[in-house]
């Protein structure tokens, strides 16, 4: 036996250690009063507590309301930010992040009135949120990053959640009398509440509601739009003509969008290495853990494993040939119990060998991230010589932006619907 912390950077490893009952996420087990801006919250629950959560709250993430997203309203976004802009400089991080909050307010409950100062003020909430989210890997004073994070979550209470959850327990009350026409709002605050009146006390605590509201603001928009600056990233950097190419081919359809994504995300995961702690004694690929051990699952060496993902597998090449049964994202949005909520509706459906050589259904969802690529491709978007992208080396994970200046014919945001 071993203890203290052990990596793996394998497919099968990884596989492994994702799918093992007594490796938990549960890495900070402070409470919320000694500190830990996250205590409570689906991604770090464990065991059956994390299985009762999710399966709640999964219920907002059913086909029929990724169709309603995907198909429905963000189109309707994109083009009433994109197409009234005016044309020139702009940064891709806040837009793609505007843009991805609108949606992610929407699936959480969070009333805003669409106006850009607003939604860049949720936009400003979720970069807070998203360091203490990513706290293993930060970079200095830790404390700082989880104090700012409580005080954050604290505006984002008073000014956004407090005034969202009473305008939903009208809407119960007015239901609940009988009222013709109310019809509830599909969101997470909406089905806390509703189960409170169920007498369902998950959501007792108005601040684990907060902070739950916090996680679903971030998860649903700030990994989206580092992987817009992500995509752009790579289609900037291939040659010329082949640049060319593949921004107009993006721009004409979206399974070549959504390649570049899915392509994007396998060698440029926002959280290339996920941790876990060893609730008990395990043996995880053949190899004898401690209880107490951490486990470092260094994703980012694992989706270029040649034998899945061909000969040239740190190339970014969207048209690669795969392994029957393997998604072209590789490991990037994890596997097993904590496998990301929201993979469908950033990402749509999986890319797998068999998939692209047989073409997709027409039941196919191609996800939120591949229509802002296409979207932001087809107004022109080019490279701003004089200002070049500025990663944001706050943390390890060095897939992230802090800014991502370019020229977008089609403009920047003035105001959204909610
Ligand atoms: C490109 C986009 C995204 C990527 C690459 C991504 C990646 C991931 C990964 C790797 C995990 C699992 C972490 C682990 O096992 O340690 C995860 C979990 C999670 N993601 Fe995402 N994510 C993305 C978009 C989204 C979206 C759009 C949402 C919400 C709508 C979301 C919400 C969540 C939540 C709530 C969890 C925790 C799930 C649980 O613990 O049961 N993510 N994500």
């Amino acid at each position: 036996m071993r203890d203290a912390e052990f990596r793996f950077d394998t497919y099968p490893e990884i596989l492994d250690a994702l799918r093992h009952p007594d490796l938990s996420r549960s890495l900070d087990k402070r409470s919320f009063a000694e500190g830990n801006p996250r205590a409570g919250i689906l991604s770090l629950l464990h065991g059956d507590e994390h299985k009762m959560r999710r399966r709640m709250e999964n219920a907002l993430f059913q086909r029929q309301a990724l169709v309603r997203y995907e198909r429905d309203l963000f189109p309707g976004v994109l083009s009433e930010v994109l197409d009234r802009g005016e044309a020139g400089r702009t940064d891709l991080f806040e837009l793609a992040g505007a843009l991805s909050v609108v949606l992610a307010a929407r699936r959480t409950g969070i009333d805003h009135d669409g106006t850009a100062e607003q939604l860049a003020e949720l936009f400003g909430y979720v970069t807070v949120i998203a360091q203490a989210a990513a706290i293993f890997d930060v970079v200095g004073d830790r404390d700082r990053v989880q104090r700012e994070t409580i005080e954050v979550l604290e505006r984002f209470d008073e000014r956004y959640v407090r005034p969202s959850r009473r305008h939903r327990e009208r809407i119960l009350d007015a239901i609940a009398a009988g009222e013709p026409d109310r019809e509830a709002p599909h969101d997470l605050l909406t089905m806390a509440l509703r189960r409170l009146r169920a007498e369902d006390d998950t959501f007792a605590d108005h601040g684990l509601l907060v902070r739950e509201a916090g996680l679903f603001l971030h998860g649903g928009s700030h990994t989206s739009a580092q992987t817009v600056c992500n995509v752009f990233y790579h289609l900037f950097g291939l040659p010329d003509d082949q640049q060319r190419s593949w921004l107009r081919r993006v721009a004409d359809d979206l399974l070549a969008a959504q390649q570049c994504v899915h392509e994007t995300v396998r060698l440029r995961p926002p959280n290339p290495e996920l941790r876990r702690l060893a609730e008990l004694d395990a043996e995880v690929a053949g190899v004898p853990i401690r209880q107490g051990s951490r486990i470092v699952l260094d994703i980012r060496t694992a989706n270029r494993d040649p034998a899945l993902f061909g000969a040239r597998p740190g190339a970014f090449d969207p048209d690669r040939e795969i392994a029957d049964g393997i998604p072209l994202w590789g490991l990037s949005f994890g596997v097993g119990a904590h496998i990301c909520i929201g993979r469908s509706v950033a990402g749509g459906l999986p890319l797998t060998g068999r998939t692209l050589r047989a073409g997709v259904p027409a039941a196919h969802l191609y996800g939120l991230v591949a229509l802002m690529v296409q979207a932001i491709a087809a107004r022109g978007v080019a490279p701003d010589a004089e200002r070049p992208p500025e990663l944001d080396r706050r943390t390890t994970r060095g897939t992230r932006w802090l800014r991502f200046p370019v020229l977008l014919p089609g403009g920047a945001p003035a105001r959204m619907s909610p």
